[in-house]
């Protein structure tokens, strides 16, 4: 079974990677790449995800990028409620879930993050915080897909264990059997494959590792099981 690589440069890249990237994989691969917009319009023969929407449909919103915008860029996904837009950006869970509705009406697949913060995640209240997360988050029906991203593990090096995931993705799978769902945080090369043998890990969401295209070549390679 193929898993999804979801490569998220965040605020980082360049025209070469870009094009080492559209060397490297085809648009016909479980790769999407989320480079920032300004690249997005750049025909790259790859499937391509935003990191970011505005949720008004048009306007006077100054610096903002609507859905109508990225479709017509055949963009096909969105992040969603990444934990550095909760943090420095201040988008709260009503945000998130009106991104998501923009997206869908768009037909753009929102990638909706939810994960808790490494003080939550030592009060044991991991549980708890991913079902206020999708309750407050999810928009109604389907056709999105949820990515796991403890906040502690993004950008760290550090990940939950094997059985921490493994719980927390048969609870997501439980309340949404037929979602593809991602974990994020810290996947690089090295702890891929263990990663997407996960059961109901469906696929990864890479951040800093998706700037060095040797190393999701890696992770990609371990995709395939
Ligand atoms: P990371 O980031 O792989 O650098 O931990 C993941 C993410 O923020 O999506």
């Amino acid at each position: 079974m193929q898993k999804w690589v979801v490569a998220n440069w965040k605020m980082n890249g360049s025209k070469n990677l870009l094009n080492e990237y559209k060397n490297a994989f085809a648009e016909s691969s479980n790769l999407i790449i989320c480079p920032p917009f300004v690249y997005l319009g750049e025909p790259a023969g790859l499937k391509l995800g935003a990191q970011n929407i505005y949720q008004q449909p048009k306007g006077a919103y100054t610096g903002e990028v609507s859905a109508q915008m990225l479709a017509e860029l055949s963009v096909k996904y969105c992040l969603i409620g990444h934990s550095e837009r909760r943090q420095y950006f201040h988008e709260a869970n009503d945000i998130v879930r009106a991104k998501a509705e923009t997206c869908l009406r768009a037909a753009i697949t929102p990638i909706i993050c939810i994960g808790e913060t490494l003080e939550q995640y030592e009060a044991h209240q991991t549980t708890h915080v991913l079902e206020k997360q999708l309750a407050e988050c999810l928009p109604n029906g389907t056709g999105f897909w949820v990515a796991y991203e403890p906040v502690w593990a993004i950008g760290t090096g550090h990940t939950p264990t094997i059985d921490e995931i493994t719980a927390v993705h048969l609870m997501l799978r439980e309340k949404l059997p037929s979602t593809t769902l991602l974990y994020g945080g810290s996947v690089n090369g090295d702890n891929a494959a263990a990663i997407f043998a996960i059961n109901n890990v469906d696929g990864a969401l890479v951040g800093g590792a998706s700037l060095d295209v040797k190393a999701v070549e890696k992770i990609y390679n371990h995709a395939s099981l």
